[in-house]
């Protein structure tokens, strides 16, 4: 009888905990997490993405960038921002680096957080509220950045190579990769809307544009007339010329990346194969009908992100500078 009672207790108990610990989420992450450690931290941060904002509009999207660097490469951990050292490279010198900016913000926001609360808030969870304080500082969405990342004390530019999706991927390996991160095909279209702003170096895109099958031929996915436009952009043979992602809005954070996908103007492979499979294409033709759904789904989208691998608890550390583990 003692036994059974215990047992059910115990059942009890069980049944109970998702409802005691819901505000934390299974990474054990929470919203507010500095509230009591060092409660100015989110305003330090946005007031720091504001005022490079203020000066430079487009600095949103490299911080937007640097986040879902971050977070693919061995989880949301602060790795991208480390610095190679002598004999290994890190993330940031990777290929994929080429676009990676947006590090002198947040070792700005960094140095100020640290003058508030010393050795309290993480780099990785810096960059989270960045990425979404830039978002909004561009007319986008807001959401509830949730924090208690700590940070990671390895950087791989093998790994970045390995984790980050080329702009030339197809819908079935897109989806493979975001689904190897715990993200959907629905995640994949609505944070494929990043591309709403930033800017793109023409080696993302040139193949596109002059021999996409390796037969001096035009991806036929590219509209012919925007293909035009790029080649008079980039030349051949031009691999490091930069065009705005989603020309003329390219500071705003809009719709107009997804009526560009339908218009086949978007800038990518990766942009354009969101059409070739239902799920993404039904929410690209979505989202052009919808900022509301788009917002709403982009942030819920960035939550999941934004969790992917973290450390939390004891694990990692909470790193003095930015750019160099602990001692
Ligand atoms: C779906 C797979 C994705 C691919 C293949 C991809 C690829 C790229 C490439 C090649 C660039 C241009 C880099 C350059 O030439 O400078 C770029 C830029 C950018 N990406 Fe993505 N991306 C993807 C998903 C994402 C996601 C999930 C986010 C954010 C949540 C994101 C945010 C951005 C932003 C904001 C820029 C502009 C950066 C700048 O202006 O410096 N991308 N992306
Ligand atoms: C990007 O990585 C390469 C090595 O893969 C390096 O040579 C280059 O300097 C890096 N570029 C930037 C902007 O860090
Ligand atoms: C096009 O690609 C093919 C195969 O990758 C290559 O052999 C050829 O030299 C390329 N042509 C040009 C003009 O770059």
């Amino acid at each position: 009888m003692a036994l059974r009672s215990s047992f059910l207790t115990f059942l009890v108990c069980a049944a109970l905990l998702p409802v005691l610990f819901k505000a934390v989420d299974a990474q054990g992450l929470k919203v507010g997490f500095y509230k009591k450690t060092c409660p100015k931290a989110e305003t330090i941060v946005r007031q720091t993405v504001a005022s490079f904002v203020a000066k430079d509009a487009t600095v949103a999207a490299p911080l937007l960038s640097l986040h879902f660097h971050d977070c693919f490469v061995r989880g949301c951990d602060g790795s991208v921002l480390l610095d190679s050292t002598k004999g290994h490279l890190a993330e940031k010198d990777a290929t994929p680096n080429l676009s990676l900016d947006g590090f002198d913000v947040i070792d700005t926001a960094k140095a100020a957080v640290e003058a508030a609360c010393p050795g309290v808030v993480s780099c990785a969870d810096i960059v989270a509220l960045a990425a979404r304080d830039g978002v909004v500082l561009n007319n986008g969405p807001s959401w509830q950045v949730e924090t208690g990342r700590r940070d990671g004390r390895v950087s791989s530019a093998s790994e970045a190579v390995a984790n980050l999706p080329s702009p030339f991927t197809e819908i079935s390996e897109l989806k493979a990769i975001f689904a190897r991160k715990g993200l959907s095909a629905e995640d994949l279209a609505a944070l494929s809307g990043s591309h709403t702003i930033g800017n793109v170096h023409s080696n993302a895109f040139t193949k596109r544009l002059y021999n996409f099958t390796g037969k001096g031929d035009r991806d036929p996915s590219l509209s012919p007339a925007y293909a035009q436009k790029l080649r008079s952009q980039c030349p051949r043979g031009d691999e490091t010329s930069i065009v705005e992602m989603d020309p003329g809005s390219a500071v705003r954070f809009d719709t107009s990346y997804y009526a560009r996908v339908v218009d086949r103007k978007g800038i990518f492979r990766s942009d354009a194969t969101l059409l070739q499979e239902k799920v993404t294409r039904d929410l690209v033709y979505q989202y052009t009908g919808s900022t509301s759904d788009f917002f709403h789904d982009f942030g819920v989208s960035m939550i999941k992100m934004g969790s992917i691998g973290v450390l939390t608890g004891a694990r990692g550390e909470i790193r003095k500078h930015c750019a160099l583990v602990n001692a």
